[in-house]
């Protein structure tokens, strides 16, 4: 398909999943785009078949893009322009040795996951869940309000722990000061200092030094083979029986099997997760601790506002355009990173 006003040939694009309208719209008119209408996730054949014939293809978190599909990738694939922050589903080693490049979609969902940190936060220590569950699952039978009754724990004063501070900690650290938590974090290094003075946050090298400490663990890093269950079965072990832990990163930073053991015994007080180790599996575990009110589980919803899932796909445009008008991609994701 040629392009009316270029003359030149409009890359063929092929999207993994449905996206929102605008971005559609938008992408039919500047690509040969093929949508997925219907967003049935593609199997793994439907993936490859596509990486053997068009220029570009745009994946999400739910597609995995190993080394293996890349291998088998035609010449004429030249982008993966990746729908998604993260991208811990493609191999970016294996892409850059076919000189395939990578980008994705960095920045416009950090306000909207630092969000959500905080609903998981609010669920759990103040029970909203199982608040509104009472009223859902037993219409007309609330008894009315009482001095003892779904108490939770105040939020403001307690100390939060920051697993990782990139964009996302950081936006987190901003929403936790404005609610009265003190903030902690664990980095690869201390933040710059102005942000830190800004934040009255308090950089520990060491993890299991800040784990023992703090009320409240926030995992925001991302998923790379040195993070894969960062939060081991002894780590987990070293928070305080009154903490609880969130991750609206990725499920595999945390061991799962360890934290349900912690929950099912009461060595920790709860857990939000936006994010599973399986996913879209759930452990039943898990679910029956979230019926118990031990658990708040949200289904990777973090960065689902409509906002910023135009936002993702204005992203993934400007990339592809990037690409094809000879220019380096702004959000290139550069091989040998971790
Ligand atoms: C991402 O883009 O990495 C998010 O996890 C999707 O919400």
């Amino acid at each position: 398909m040629t392009s009316p006003a270029t003359g030149k040939k409009k890359p063929r694009v092929y999207l993994t999943r449905k996206l929102p309208d605008a971005v559609e719209t938008r992408m039919r008119e500047l690509f040969d785009a093929e949508l997925n209408i219907d967003d049935t996730p593609r199997t793994r054949e439907q993936l490859a078949s596509a990486m053997a014939e068009v220029d570009v293809l745009v994946p999400t978190v739910t597609d995995r893009i190993d080394a293996d599909l890349i291998e088998k990738a035609g010449p004429q694939l030249k982008l993966i322009a990746g729908f998604s922050n993260g991208t811990d589903h493609i191999d970016v080693d294996a892409a850059a040795k076919r000189g395939i490049t990578v980008t994705n979609t960095p920045n416009v969902l950090t306000e909207d996951t630092a969000d959500m940190t905080m609903a998981l936060i609010f669920a759990v220590m103040r029970r909203l869940v199982e608040g509104s569950q009472v009223l859902m699952d037993k219409p007309g039978q609330w008894e009315g309000w009482s001095p003892t009754w779904m108490l939770g724990r105040r939020i403001g004063g307690k100390r939060i722990g920051i697993i990782g501070m990139g964009r996302i900690g950081t936006a987190v650290a901003r929403r936790a000061k404005a609610f009265g938590l003190s903030v902690h974090y664990h980095n690869r290094g201390p933040i710059n200092p102005a942000t830190e003075a800004e934040l009255e946050a308090t950089h520990w090298d060491s993890l299991d030094q800040m784990l023992a400490r703090v009320d409240i663990v926030s995992v925001n890093c991302p998923s790379t083979p040195a993070t894969f269950h960062l939060l081991s079965a002894r780590r987990l072990a070293l928070m305080q029986p009154s903490s609880i832990i969130v991750n609206t990163a990725r499920g595999d930073v945390i061991d799962e099997a360890a934290l349900i053991q912690l929950l099912r015994d009461g060595k920790i007080a709860g857990a939000g997760l936006d994010v599973f180790q399986n996913e879209p599996a759930i452990n039943p575990k898990l679910l029956k601790l979230a019926k118990e009110g031990k658990a708040v589980l949200f289904p990777h919803m973090g960065s689902a506002t409509l906002e910023g899932r135009i936002d993702m796909g204005d992203k993934v445009i400007i990339n592809i355009r990037a690409y094809f008008d000879g220019h380096r991609p702004p959000n290139r994701v550069l091989p040998g990173r971790d």
